[in-house]
């Protein structure tokens, strides 16, 4: 009776301590105390990954001033998993990684970086492989000893499931290995997971899948930067250090997008303390966007570490002003998706930026952040001429 008992309690003991569900214990912290920042596979090459193309990203990671500016993983996306063994434990895709997975992350530990995978909480990935549904404690052992840092878990194949504890569950599992790793919540905007997500993941997108496009849906689930924007816009008072909402990796240097398109991009990224991942193959970057990855002045507004994500503070349609506060004053973007270039003159004299709430009394330089250039004091008017498409991104720092 006594041993019967016993056993119970701890078969209890065991349940309630696996299926903690949903918010309450937290993730790894400390782990995205400012948006993460790095480079994924899948914008530019989706499925068609392998190790040499791979390494050659690490290496120039290292070599064209990336990694100095911030850029940390080195993610890789769908397909590199083919099936599962007798065992059930995840099978790599040995014509594309000969040398497995482990070596890969050893290969972008040594070069100082962190390497980052991709799985799916339903039962497939969205390009078909095998998901973790079922696996979910197996596979984050598996990670844990190839050395991940950071997790990408999709929503395919999901059908039945609960997002809350679906993620909760490899939270928990990746939390039980001692590795701590990065989860990164990829449900599209779903179930919500800007009201759920903080204490379950580090980060969550809030939209489906980027496009390379300024406007217009291209298919399903895809959108342009500009209504990705607008998606992710009002969700400003759920994010802060440790919690991200993720409207996607990045497609600077994709597609068909102009100078001032990439410029805008990253611009809006960094306003809204959005995860930093680039999604292009470095290995034909032009010079410009090169130029706009290795924005430092951006870079900083978005790794602000208030973690204030930036809001709308005037909306004349096409045309807004967007604030950011900053720990030591405001940044300030003039955003013009319209047609046609904007004219704009903004008094800045006893100006407090709205939400961004600063004291006006206070002397600030203004100066712009992709002319790296001073332009005075907050304490006149200033034009500018904003193309279409295009931004003016000024920060103002305290004197
Ligand atoms: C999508 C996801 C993309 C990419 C793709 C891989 O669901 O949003 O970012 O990971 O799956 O199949």
């Amino acid at each position: 009776m006594k041993r019967s008992i016993l056993l119970l309690s701890a078969a209890l003991l065991l349940a309630s301590s696996s299926m903690s569900y949903g918010q309450g214990k937290e993730p790894y912290t400390g782990l995205a105390a400012t948006p993460p920042m790095g480079w994924n596979s899948w914008n530019c090459f989706a499925g068609d990954i392998n190790e040499t193309k791979v390494k050659e990203i690490v290496d120039l990671i290292v070599s064209n001033g990336m990694k100095d500016a911030g850029y940390e993983y080195l993610n890789i996306d769908d397909c590199w998993q083919v099936s599962r063994d007798e065992n059930g434990k995840i099978v790599v895709d040995e014509k594309k990684f000969p040398s497995g997975i482990k070596a890969l992350a050893d290969y972008v530990h040594s070069k100082g970086l962190k390497f980052g995978i991709y799985t799916c909480a339903g039962k497939k990935t969205c390009a078909g492989w095998p998901g973790s549904r079922g696996h979910e404690y197996q596979d984050a052992i598996t990670y844990a000893q190839w050395g991940v840092d950071f997790l990408k878990e999709d929503w395919c194949s999901s059908e039945g499931q609960d997002a809350l504890y679906s993620y909760s569950l490899m939270r928990d599992a990746l939390q039980a290995t001692g590795r701590p790793i990065l989860l990164s919540i990829c449900e599209w905007g779903s179930n919500e997971p800007w009201k759920w997500g903080n204490g379950v993941g580090h980060m969550w997108r809030t939209t489906g899948d980027i496009m390379p496009f300024f406007v217009g849906t291209v298919y399903w689930g895809g959108q342009g930067i500009a209504e990705i924007i607008e998606k992710n816009a009002d969700l400003y008072p759920y994010a802060g250090p440790g919690h991200w909402n993720d409207p996607d990796m990045l497609q600077v240097g994709n597609g068909n997008l102009t100078y001032d398109e990439n410029k805008t991009h990253f611009s809006m990224w960094c306003m809204m303390a959005a995860p930093l991942l680039a999604g292009n193959d470095l290995r034909k970057v032009s010079k410009e966007n090169l130029e706009i990855l290795l924005n430092k002045e951006a870079i900083a507004i978005d790794q602000d570490p208030l973690g204030f994500q930036g809001r709308r503070y005037y909306d004349y349609g096409d045309r807004e002003i967007w604030v950011k506060r900053l720990t030591d004053g405001v940044a300030v973007c003039f955003y013009n998706r319209g047609e046609s270039s904007w004219k704009v003159t903004h008094n800045f004299k006893g100006e407090s930026f709205g939400p961004a709430a600063i004291n006006p009394g206070n002397t600030y330089t203004v100066r712009d952040v992709w002319a790296h250039k001073d332009l005075g004091l907050n304490d006149r008017s200033y034009t500018f001429d904003v193309p279409s498409h295009g931004v003016v991104m000024l920060r103002l720092t305290k004197k």
